[in-house]
């Protein structure tokens, strides 16, 4: 059986993974800076992640959410705990498209409307309802996705939003605080306040995708945190599971109460996915990885910002894009195949997208930054 051929592959068959490199069939070692699109946070087969989930293995691996299992409610204390939000219940699935498409289902339950507002270069996942509030994935709706009414604004057309929401028409807005697929571009905290305001006077759902830039990745727990806004739901995913298959939905529960029978999934919340998210948040705690992320993403950024061809550095934290004056897919080539790095691309042609994990330290910089020179000393610009 072939397998579908959907996704274009690089020509790299990674074996092995530890802390930040990647290793393949030959034992070549690749720098990391990508971590499989967002998602490695803690680094590859850390060793307390390894023995929580294997531990957790011999016990038990799965039951449905048809039983009490107390790990759930334990990863739910913690995301509280590292996090410091307040007022909200957890809802666990399985990816970050279910995260969003749940969350949307609950705004349009919650107000009984069916509108979406999503901002342009948005990206929310493949799944019905996401993939219809996305728009860098327009190509990709088919005609059963059409269902959602949207309505897409740039992320500084504040006004326009402000004035869609006050039509009252709204279930609700989806958001993410820093765009990771569109290209790092990072709505202000004063438009987030505005938004917010906003959604409290119309009984709007606010809902903060965090699902790429949550998790410690952008320096705070969640994103969004640099604002004083309070979403009516958070959704996460990527870097919870540090490559085990897990989402999450916040829920402002007071806004939003939960009704029996009105979410569900076989899978989400099962033994295993939690051992692996309360491993992640167990690390992230214990290696002050949101510190880390501020630390070291700092200087990743300087040194970026140095490095020839860079026209603007973009992001926060270990969330980063280097804007070139030039398309980066060839250049992505090149590093991966002539000096073993790993980075990513974005909606935005000229930007190399950086994400490394959240435990890198200042060695893995200078590798980083001896690889980028040693590209971009004899790199031909695309005609
Ligand atoms: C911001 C954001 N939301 C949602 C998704 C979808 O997540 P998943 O691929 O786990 O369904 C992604 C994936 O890249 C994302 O970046």
């Amino acid at each position: 059986m072939n397998l579908y051929d959907v996704y274009s592959l690089y020509d790299v068959t990674p074996v092995k993974g530890r802390g930040s490199y990647v290793y393949d069939e030959a034992g070549t070692e690749y720098l990391d800076f990508y971590g499989g699109h967002a998602v490695i946070s803690v680094g590859h087969s850390h060793p307390h992640y390894v023995k929580t989930i294997s531990e957790q293995l011999q016990q038990m691996g799965f039951y449905s959410n048809s039983i009490v299992n107390p790990l759930q409610q334990e990863l739910a204390d913690k995301i509280e705990k590292l996090s410091q939000v307040k007022g909200y219940d957890l809802f666990l699935i399985n990816s970050g498209a279910e995260a969003n498409d749940n969350a949307l289902k609950l705004a349009s339950f919650h107000n009984g409307r069916t509108k979406i507002i999503a901002l342009e270069n948005g990206f929310h996942g493949r799944t019905s309802a996401a993939i219809n509030v996305t728009h860098t994935g327009q190509k990709y709706q088919a005609p059963i996705n059409h269902g959602v009414d949207v309505s897409y604004y740039h992320y500084e057309d504040i006004d326009s939003i402000i004035t869609e929401i006050h039509r009252g028409e709204t279930a609700g807005i989806i958001i993410e605080a820093i765009q990771g697929i569109g290209g790092l571009d990072s709505i202000s905290n004063q438009a987030l306040e505005q938004i917010a305001a906003a959604c409290t006077a119309t009984d709007t759902v606010l809902i903060m995708d965090e699902v790429q830039c949550g998790y410690a990745r952008s320096g705070d727990f969640f994103a969004y945190q640099t604002s004083s806004i309070q979403p009516d739901i958070i959704t996460t995913a990527k870097g919870m599971g540090n490559g085990f298959p897990i989402g999450g939905v916040l829920i402002n529960s007071n806004k939003i109460p939960a009704v029996k029978g009105r979410l569900g999934t076989t899978y989400g919340g099962n033994h295993l996915a939690c051992a692996a998210g309360i491993a992640v948040l167990d690390i992230i705690e214990s290696e002050d990885l949101i510190a880390n992320a501020q630390r070291v993403g700092a200087l990743l950024q300087e040194l970026l910002a140095d490095l020839p061809g860079v026209k603007a550095v973009k992001g926060r934290g270990l969330m980063i894009g280097a804007e070139f004056d030039y398309p980066v897919a060839d250049l992505r080539k090149q590093l991966v195949f002539e000096q073993q790095l790993f980075t990513g691309s974005a909606a935005n042609a000229n930007l190399l997208r950086i994400l490394p994990a959240l435990n890198i330290n200042e060695n893995h910089l200078d590798q980083f930054e001896s690889k980028m020179k040693k590209a971009l000393s004899n790199y031909k610009i695309p005609a």
